[in-house]
């Protein structure tokens, strides 16, 4: 590419620029396009649209990279841990000491929630889902926070590890309503990981305290999860930052995007499919045929992926982690059989291997987090924990950017045309 590209549209041609990205990716910048040809692109879904110009993370979905700041994930998954990573995504670099050390005590300080906010948790009835919980209440934690609304720029370092700090709070306290038992306060002795796990199993009187392997495999499943560049959340996430909301209104909205489960809630889909196919007395064959012959919308959950046309990096890494933590806690467990078997004929089989369809990240975190105890309507609560600091990064991108704009979208109208109103008497 020459830094142009030549279209002809209706026999006339337009010249437009292109972008290139640091890693080689070309983009066709269209800015002009409409005001030059009165014309629009459409993309449904996106499958073709650069939405933003981001230095946060790298993906090239054919060759299965996935890079934080530069970092390929695998050298971070082995060498760092999660809030090192966080800090990274958020502020570019890695922290020297004393910024870590800066950032870990911001996050210990802002860990409590208001207490005011115990009665918001009192409102939910039982069978509300984690989800309903976590987005409602991180909305209802910047309510706390009044000066987060304008927040001016010298104040994000607190609200953003406030965030961080809180969103595991606030998973730990909804699971403890769910089960009907007391909260836990988080303790400010314990790291980031650890502490969470203290909050969801500990008991008045009695400290629970995680295996190191278990503070390791949750550390490792929050940091593969930490960002994946334009996703549904995190699209969701930039779109409503770009309308000047606040942090804690666009993460929330983010948390509500992850929820479904062609996106985060695919972990919890993963499972809920594994324990199906297990009480039906099936290895998998014969629900794998029925998601060939696509009876019953059936989908492989925790497969295929809209970038990674090759395996998700993140993947390999969580099979492998998978492995080990159930040898180390002594956990045998027939859904790892069955998900093992289910790869394994996937892999060799038509219809996945035409489509490219590869395990993503979900297809065996949840095996690790039932394995440590984690219930399952838990998981995608775990993976927003997890997502947080990729939010926060991306909604400061949007805030730095000085040409940031609004986002909206076009369409392309396809309903009736301009008709008049009838009376209702006339209508029947
Ligand atoms: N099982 C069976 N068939 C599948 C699967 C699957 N998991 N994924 C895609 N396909 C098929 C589609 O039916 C379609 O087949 P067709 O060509 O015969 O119509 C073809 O593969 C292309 O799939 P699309 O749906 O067009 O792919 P898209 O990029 O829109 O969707 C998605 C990607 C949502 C991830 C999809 O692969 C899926 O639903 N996977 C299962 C859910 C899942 O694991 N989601 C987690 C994704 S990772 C994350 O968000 C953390």
């Amino acid at each position: 590419m020459n830094g142009t590209v030549e279209l002809i549209i209706d026999g006339k041609p337009i010249t437009l620029p292109t972008v290139v990205g640091t890693e080689g990716e070309v983009g066709i910048d269209i800015a002009t396009l409409r005001s030059k040809t009165g014309a629009i692109t459409l993309d449904p879904a996106y499958g073709n649209t650069g939405a933003c110009k981001s230095a946060i993370t790298f993906i090239d979905g054919e060759k299965g990279v996935l890079q934080y700041r530069g970092y390929d994930i695998a050298e971070l998954a082995q060498k760092s841990t999660f809030i090192e990573t966080a800090y990274l995504l958020i502020y570019g670099e890695l922290p020297t000491s004393a910024q870590l050390n800066e950032f870990s005590g911001l996050l210990t300080a802002n860990e409590m929630l208001h207490e005011g906010m115990r009665h918001h948790f009192e409102g939910f009835p039982p069978t509300a889902h984690p989800m309903a919980i976590l987005s409602s209440m991180i909305n209802a934690a910047s309510s706390y926070h009044p000066n987060l609304i304008h927040a001016r720029e010298e104040h994000f370092p607190f609200h953003a590890a406030r965030l961080i700090s809180q969103v595991r709070t606030i998973a730990a306290f909804s699971y403890r309503k769910a089960q009907g038992l007391p909260s836990i306060y988080p303790k400010t002795t314990l790291k980031y990981t650890a502490n969470f796990l203290h909050m969801m199993f500990s008991h008045p009187g009695e400290d629970c305290e995680p295996k190191p392997e278990v503070v390791k495999a949750l550390d490792l499943i929050f940091l593969l999860h930490a960002d994946h560049e334009q996703n549904c959340s995190t699209s969701t996430v930039r779109m409503v930052a770009s309308s000047r909301a606040n942090l804690f209104a666009s993460a929330s909205a983010g948390v509500c995007a992850l929820w479904g489960p062609l996106h985060g809630g695919a972990n919890q889909a993963v499972l809920e499919m594994l324990e199906e196919i297990h009480k039906e007395g099936d290895d998998g064959t014969k629900f794998l045929t029925a998601v060939k012959n696509k009876t019953g919308n059936r989908k492989l959950m925790g497969f295929g992926h809209r970038v990674y046309k090759n395996f998700d990096p993140r993947a390999v890494i969580i099979k492998e982690q998978c492995d080990k933590v159930l040898a180390q806690l002594h956990v045998s467990d027939p859904l790892l059989d069955i998900a093992k078997k289910l790869e394994e004929i996937a892999l060799h089989d038509e219809y996945f291997v035409s489509r490219r369809l590869y395990p993503n990240v979900d297809f065996y975190s949840g095996i690790i987090m039932r394995a440590i105890g984690i219930p399952m309507d838990m998981f995608t609560v775990l993976f927003a924990i997890g997502r947080m600091p990729g939010w926060i990064a991306n909604f400061k991108e949007v805030m730095d950017d000085p040409e940031s704009r609004i986002s909206r979208p076009r369409q392309i109208y396809t309903g009736a045309t301009l008709r008049t109103y009838k009376p209702l008497a006339e209508r029947d």
